[in-house]
């Protein structure tokens, strides 16, 4: 059922409380926590602009890391905040806690049109646990509850679940911000009855992982390329050997079905044909968990059999040069996964290549492209291809629940149109 967004509200002078996924990759420069990538903040601004430029006052929460209810320094949203002000061009105020008198005390002091960040959520435990009396104090703060935090609208907290409830039960509207608007969208009703062919191109590690999403996908698509390491246990269950490559021999017969259904309804599924493959060398050294290091040596391009002293790393030039083609005819495309370890340039090309074939279908033959977050994005971007498909998702593990089928509580709780 179609949900209620912030355009459908009267925002003037209303406290809205507005959870958001600022959840951003940061790093420790010079003693000071620096964010990585903005993107996360980025897309929240059209949610912003249109409630200030509407007299809302705009209380933002959201979760940074995993602090499991520890105030843990490096986890503060203090970065944000500065950052926010930067990129929304005015003050952001920033209150260092997000219940409690203090905080009460900053929202009352809101003007029309102002921005509060609140501290990290999950520096309370009861954030995780959906407490209902936790939900009951961030809901004191809000008139109004809007959600634009899609990546974490598939965990049933506080703030993205609880809170909502409460506000509805006193009579307050939830709603979906364009955010999160546009990722139903994309992620939703544009996959519902894709224009043809649809191509899904699926990769990653883990075949447990996206048997789901490959399962409800078969109903749909036309063409399924696959990926990654998942491309390995796809090939055990075809008696190849694949060396010290990682598989999930528990998963050869989950494989089989999938391949088995794509026959039964005619879906054109295509797994690797080579693969770039090396040998690992233990150098001798730890890294920073105390792990070994192996040197990559040997790299080289096979079809067939992985030797048993070596390990594939990525889809290799004629399954990139066939998924090229394949994907040249689509009119919507699905992107979930890399196609191997693109975050090493030994590796990346086959990744590459895809993304190049994606943006071509899309800017020249008007595809509909569709990148289904996590990996795929970082992969995109690192090509300095990202801005050159149709939608990117923010969303990890939301993105791939919501592709799976599943109801994602975020959503479940947001009042209906
Ligand atoms: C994400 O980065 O995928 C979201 O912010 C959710 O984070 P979580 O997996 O820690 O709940």
């Amino acid at each position: 059922m179609a949900k209620l967004t912030v355009n459908d509200l009267d925002l003037k002078n209303q406290r809205v409380f507005m959870r958001v996924d600022y959840n951003v990759p940061m790093e420790e420069k010079d003693g000071k926590m620096v964010i990585n990538d903005t993107t996360r903040i980025k897309e929240t601004l059209p949610t912003l602009k249109l409630l200030i430029s509407n007299g809302a006052k705009v209380i933002l929460a959201a979760h940074l890391g995993r602090p499991k209810g520890t105030k843990e320094p490096s986890m503060s949203l203090a970065p944000v905040a500065v950052k926010l002000s930067e990129m929304v061009g005015q003050p952001v105020a920033f209150v260092d806690d997000c219940i409690g008198e203090k905080v009460e005390k900053a929202v009352a002091e809101l003007k029309a049109g102002g921005i509060l960040l609140l501290e990290n959520v999950r520096y309370y435990n009861e954030e995780e646990a959906n407490d209902p009396a936790f939900a009951e104090k961030l809901a004191k703060l809000a008139d109004v509850y809007v959600n634009d935090a899609f990546g974490a609208a598939h965990r049933a907290h506080a703030s993205t679940e609880g809170i909502a409830r409460v506000v509805a039960k006193s009579g307050g509207k939830c709603a979906a911000g364009l955010l999160m608007e546009r990722e139903l969208k994309f992620l939703g009703d544009e996959l519902e009855n894709p224009a043809r062919p649809f191509v899904v191109i699926l990769g990653g590690s883990k075949v447990s992982d996206k048997i789901k999403v490959i399962d409800r996908l078969l109903e749909k698509a036309d063409s399924i390329l696959i990926g990654g390491a998942m491309a390995y246990t796809f090939k055990l269950a075809h008696g190849v050997k694949t060396g010290k490559s990682l598989i999930e021999p528990d998963h050869k017969g989950t494989a089989l079905a999938a391949e088995e259904k794509a026959k039964t309804r005619k879906v054109n599924f295509q797994l690797p044909t080579d693969t770039i493959i090396a040998t690992p060398v233990d150098s001798g050294k730890l890294n920073k968990k105390g792990k070994p290091v192996y040197d990559l040596t040997n790299i080289r391009t096979i079809s067939g059999d992985i030797p048993d002293d070596a390990e594939g790393f990525s889809i290799g030039p004629e399954t990139s040069a066939n998924y090229a083609k394949i994907i040249a005819g689509a009119k919507t495309i699905l992107w979930n996964g890399p196609m191997g370890m693109f975050e090493d340039a030994r590796f990346a090309e086959g990744t590459n290549a895809v993304a190049r074939a994606v943006v071509e279908a899309t800017q020249k033959n008007g595809a509909k492209s569709i990148i289904g977050g996590g990996d795929s994005v970082k992969a995109l971007n690192k090509a300095g291809l990202g801005d050159k498909v149709t939608f990117m998702s923010t969303g990890g593990g939301a993105s791939l629940e919501f592709l799976e089928g599943q109801e994602l509580p975020g959503v479940a709780a947001l009042s209906n149109k």
